[in-house]
């Protein structure tokens, strides 16, 4: 099975079905060395006149260090029905484990990055935007005290999808 181009405006499924349900797998690299973690918060939409997509990364995690040191990230949708492979990339850090090699995932490099052949949606992205959520800026203090009970704010990062991939 191989990947096939299309334009952001012919992509027909859900986003939240798919961002909220079937998960994002996030890919940064930097270095030559890439670290994927599941994300199921965020959103695609236009931004600046651009297909984007928007996903919020916690300071703690291993993958935001490859992101805030490189120029984008890849989003992998995987074929996962039972989660099991999203499971672990969103239980286990890649300080600790190498995640990719004991998934058994098949790395495809394009331009620096990395998505993955299991991948049944992949997207490359390239960063516009970063910032870190405030407290002060929470309308809802519910949702603040909710989420945030260790301060360990969000950053969002507002993506150009350069290309949106599916599988033929
Ligand atoms: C279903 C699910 C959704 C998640 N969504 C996010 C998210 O949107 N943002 C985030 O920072 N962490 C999210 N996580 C947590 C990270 O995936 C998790 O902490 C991961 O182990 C980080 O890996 P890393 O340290 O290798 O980057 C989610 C975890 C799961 C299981």
């Amino acid at each position: 099975m191989s990947f096939k181009e299309i334009a952001p405006e012919n992509f027909e499924e859900s986003v939240f079905k798919v961002i909220g349900k079937d998960w994002l797998l996030l890919a940064g690299t930097k270095d030559g060395k890439t670290n994927a973690m599941t994300a199921s918060w965020g959103g695609m939409g236009i931004m600046w006149g651009k297909p984007v997509a928007f996903v919020f990364i916690r300071p703690q995690r291993y993958t935001k260090e490859f992101v805030d040191n490189s120029q984008g990230m890849t989003i992998s949708v995987l074929e996962d029905p039972d989660h099991k492979v999203m499971s672990y990339f969103g239980r286990v850090s890649g300080r600790d484990e190498d995640k990719i090699a004991k998934s058994g995932l098949t790395k495809v490099e394009e331009n620096g990055q990395v998505y993955f052949e299991e991948a049944r949606i992949a997207m490359v992205c390239r960063k516009l935007y970063a910032q870190e959520m405030k407290p002060e800026c929470f309308f809802d203090k519910e949702s603040d005290a909710k989420w945030y009970p260790n301060k360990d704010y969000h950053t969002m990062y507002v993506m150009e999808i350069e290309k949106l991939l599916v599988k033929e």
